[in-house]
C-alpha cells in the first residue's frame, strides 16, 4: 500500500533533504509525491532544462525506500511562457486571468499546449524506467479554480470545430438547439458563439441567459477540452514509461466528466480537504466523495492529497482533533482508498499555502500530527494486503451523471434545488441505515439490487431500455421529481413526463408546485417544501398521498411493478429523516441487508478474497457503543465494543453479517 506525503523539495535548502527524508522514513511513508508546480525550476529559462536537482531527491528518497509519484508540472507554467505568449484563460466578460498563482492557462492555448508536451516528454525520457519512480500524476486538478470554461477566441474556434464535427450542417444544429428562438439562426460553424456575458443576465451563477442548448454544448466540449488535454500528456508518458498513470480529482467536483477522464488513467486518485477555510464536510459528505472516486473508473484508488493539519489560504479552517486524522485516513480505506498521501510533508513559511499545515509544522518538529499518522502508517501496513483489492459488500448504488448535473446547473428547476445535495440526501440516507451504497455511472447498475436515479433529466433511449432491463431481471429502481424531463440537447421533452420513464414509473406527471408552501405527506412522512409533482397513477400504487394543497389526497410516492423488480417515483422532496424511513422500507421491500448503527458512526462492509471486514468510524466527539463484535486483524486482540471519539478499528466480520 502507498503510504506517504505530497513533498516540495525545491521549497528547502539542500541541506535539509537528508534529514527530512529521514523523518519521513521513522513515520513509515514509502512514497512521495514531487515536482507538480516545479516547472520553473526545471525549466528556468526557455529551453535549458534542470533536472539535476530532482535527479538528486529522487535517488536520496529512493535509497530510504521511500519511492516518487512524479506530477507534469503544467498546471504552474513559468514566468517566461506567460511573457512571451498570451496563454491565459478569459472570463465570461473577456477578462484575462493575471499572472500570479497558478491553473490560469487556457487548455486550447497552443502554444501552451505546445511547451506542455516539451516539458513533459523532457520528463518521460528522463524519468520513464528510473527504479525510484512508482507512477506519475498528470497536472494538478483540472478545473480548479473554477478553471474549467474559458472563453477567449482559441477556446470559440476550437468550440466551432466541435461543432461542426458533431453536427456537419449548421441548419441542423439551428434546429437541436431551438436558435429560432430569440432570432439565434446562425449562417455557418464561423458564426458559433460562446455563453458569455450578454444583456439578460443576473449576478447569480446559476441565472444564465443563454439558449440551455449551447450550454450544455459549451459543458461537454470545456470537460473534453482538457480530457484531450490529458490525454496527450498520457499518451506522452506511455512512449516512455509503464508506471500507472494518475491525475488528482476533487471529490463532488462536476465541471469534468470524471467518467471520460478516468478511462484515460490507469487509477484514479484525488485530494480529500474535510475541513478547511471554504467548508467544513460532513463525514457524509466526505463519505460520498470517496464513493464517488472510486466510481469515477469502478475501481479502488488513492487519496494523494489527505488533509494533515489546519488548513486555509486566508484564514484557518478548524484544528483536527486528537484522532481526527487517523479517522478521516480510515473512512478513505473503508471507501475504497489503497493509498494515502498527506499534504504536504513540511509547512511552508512562505508562498500562498503558509496557513495550510503539513505533516510537520513551519519549524520542521515532529509533533501530535506527525506521531498520529505515523501510527496509522504502522496499523494499516499490517492490513495492506486486506486493503489492496478489496471490495465493497453494499448492494445499494447511487447514480450519478454529469449531464444530469450540467443540465440541472443551466436550469436548476427550483430555488433551492442542487443536484449535488439531491444526490447527497439519498447517500445520506443510506449511510445512516447501514447500506453503504456505492455511488457511479449507470454502467455499474447491473451488480446492483437497489439503483437510485435521483432527479435524472436526461434519458436516452439506450438509457430506458438498460432501465427496463435492469428492472424487469428483477432490480429496484428509485426515481423522483425532476425525472425523464428532458432530451440529450437539454431541451424539455416534447411528451408528457416522465417521458421515456413513464412506462416503468406506471405514472404521468399532470402538474407541478414550487410555491414556497410546505405540504405534509400521509404517514407523517415530513413535508414537502421544494418541489411537489402532482401525479396520475397509470400502473403504480400509491404509497403515500399529499395531505393539503389543491391536490390533497393525490399520490406523493408510488411503487410500481415492473417485471420482476418495480420503480418507486418520489414526487417531492421530503424532510431528512423521512426519507430515511422510505429508504429503510424500500431497502426492506427489496431484501438488501444493512448494519444498525449508531448516529455519527459509519460500519463499512468490505470483502478480500474470501476475508471480510468491517470498518468503524466514530466522528463524533462522544463514545459510541457498537452491537457489533470481533477480533481486529491489526492488533489480534477482540474489539471491546465501545468506539472512543474519533476512534476507528477494523474487525473481521462476525458471521452473522
Ligand atoms: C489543492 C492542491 C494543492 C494545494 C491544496 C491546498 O488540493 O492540489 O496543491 O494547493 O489544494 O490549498
Ligand atoms: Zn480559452
Amino acid at each position: 500500500m502507498k503510504f506517504g506525503v505530497d513533498y516540495y523539495p525545491e521549497h528547502w535548502d539542500r541541506s535539509e533533504w537528508r534529514a527530512q527524508a529521514e523523518l519521513m522514513k521513522k513515520a513509515g511513508f514509502n512514497t512521495v509525491r514531487m515536482a507538480e508546480f516545479a516547472w520553473g525550476r526545471l525549466e528556468p529559462r526557455e529551453g535549458e532544462f534542470d533536472f539535476e536537482w530532482l535527479d538528486e531527491i529522487i535517488e536520496l528518497l529512493g535509497r530510504e525506500g521511500i519511492k516518487t509519484i512524479l506530477g507534469t508540472p503544467t498546471a504552474a507554467p513559468p514566468k517566461w511562457l506567460f511573457n512571451k505568449y498570451d496563454i491565459v484563460m478569459r472570463d465570461r466578460y473577456g477578462r484575462p486571468r493575471a499572472f500570479g498563482t497558478r491553473r490560469d492557462c487556457c487548455s486550447n492555448n497552443q502554444q501552451y499546449r505546445e511547451y506542455s508536451r516539451r516539458i513533459v516528454e523532457k520528463m518521460a525520457e528522463r524519468y520513464g524506467k528510473n527504479p525510484y519512480v512508482t507512477a506519475w500524476q498528470i497536472d494538478n486538478e483540472f478545473g480548479c479554480h473554477d478553471s474549467t470554461r474559458c472563453y477567449c477566441e482559441n477556446c470559440r474556434k476550437a468550440f466551432a470545430r466541435w461543432t461542426d464535427e458533431k453536427y456537419k450542417d449548421i441548419s441542423e444544429l439551428n434546429k437541436k438547439y431551438g436558435n429560432v428562438f430569440w432570432s439565434l439562426e446562425y449562417s455557418s460553424f464561423d458564426d458559433i458563439i460562446l455563453p458569455a456575458y450578454t444583456s439578460c443576465e443576473g449576478a447569480e451563477r446559476f441565472n444564465r441567459s443563454h439558449n440551455p442548448s449551447l450550454e450544455m454544448d459549451f459543458y461537454r466540449f470545456s470537460s473534453d477540452s482538457w480530457i484531450d488535454f490529458a490525454r496527450e500528456q498520457v499518451d506522452i508518458i506511455r512512449r516512455y514509461s509503464e508506471y500507472p498513470i494518475t491525475h488528482n480529482l476533487m471529490g463532488h467536483f462536476s465541471d469534468i466528466d470524471y467518467y471520460k477522464l478516468a478511462k484515460e488513467l490507469d487509477i484514479v486518485s484525488w485530494d480529500n480537504y474535510v475541513d478547511n477555510q471554504w467548508s467544513h464536510e460532513s463525514y457524509e459528505r466526505s463519505a460520498m466523495a470517496h464513493e464517488l472516486m472510486r466510481g469515477a473508473k469502478n475501481n479502488n484508488f488513492w487519496v494523494m492529497e489527505e488533509q494533515s493539519g489546519p488548513s486555509g489560504w486566508d484564514v484557518f479552517g478548524g484544528t483536527p482533533r486528537p484522532g481526527q486524522i487517523r479517522l478521516w485516513t480510515y473512512q478513505a480505506v473503508a471507501h475504497g482508498a489503497e493509498g494515502i498521501l498527506y499534504f504536504r510533508f513540511r509547512t511552508a513559511p512562505f508562498g500562498m499555502e503558509q496557513y495550510w499545515l503539513g505533516v510537520v509544522d513551519h519549524d520542521g518538529i515532529p509533533r501530535r500530527r506527525y506521531y498520529e499518522i505515523s501510527r496509522t502508517a504502522s496499523e494499516l501496513e499490517k492490513i495492506s494486503d486486506l486493503i489492496e483489492g478489496s471490495e465493497s459488500e453494499t448492494e445499494v448504488l447511487i447514480v450519478k451523471s454529469y449531464e444530469d448535473n450540467w443540465s440541472h446547473s443551466i436550469k436548476s428547476n427550483a430555488a433551492g434545488f442542487d443536484h449535488t445535495e439531491e444526490l447527497l440526501k439519498y447517500y445520506t440516507a443510506n449511510n445512516h441505515l447501514g447500506t453503504d451504497p456505492d455511488c457511479g455511472s449507470i454502467d455499474m447498475i447491473g451488480k446492483y439490487k437497489i439503483a437510485y436515479m435521483p432527479a435524472c433529466a436526461i434519458i436516452d433511449a439506450e438509457t430506458e431500455e438498460r432501465l427496463k432491463s435492469y428492472v424487469s431481471g428483477g432490480g429496484t429502481l428509485v426515481l423522483t421529481y425532476r425525472s425523464g424531463i428532458r432530451d440529450e440537447m437539454n431541451n424539455t421533452i416534447a411528451e408528457t413526463f416522465p417521458g421515456r420513464l413513464r412506462e416503468l414509473a406506471g405514472i404521468t406527471v399532470e402538474e407541478f408546485d414550487t410555491s414556497p408552501v410546505k405540504t405534509t405527506v400521509s404517514d407523517g412522512y415530513g413535508c414537502a417544501k421544494m418541489w411537489r409533482d402532482i401525479i396520475k397513477t397509470e400502473s403504480a400504487k400509491p404509497v403515500f398521498f399529499y395531505e393539503s394543497e389543491y391536490y390533497v389526497g393525490t399520490p406523493a410516492v408510488t411503487v410500481n411493478e415492473y417485471g420482476k423488480g418495480r420503480v418507486w417515483y418520489i414526487a417531492c422532496d421530503l424532510e431528512a429523516d423521512a426519507l430515511e424511513r422510505l429508504v429503510k422500507r424500500i431497502s426492506d421491500d427489496a431484501g438488501v441487508k444493512y448494519v444498525t448503527h449508531p448516529e455519527g458512526t459509519e460500519v463499512v462492509r468490505r470483502r478480500s478474497g474470501d476475508k471480510r471486514y468491517l470498518m468503524l468510524l466514530n466522528h463524533t466527539d462522544k463514545e459510541k457503543h457498537m452491537s457489533i463484535n470481533g477480533v481486529s486483524p491489526i492488533t489480534g486482540s477482540r474489539f471491546g465494543g465501545v468506539l472512543a471519539p474519533y476512534c476507528a478499528e477494523c474487525i473481521e466480520t462476525p458471521p452473522e453479517l
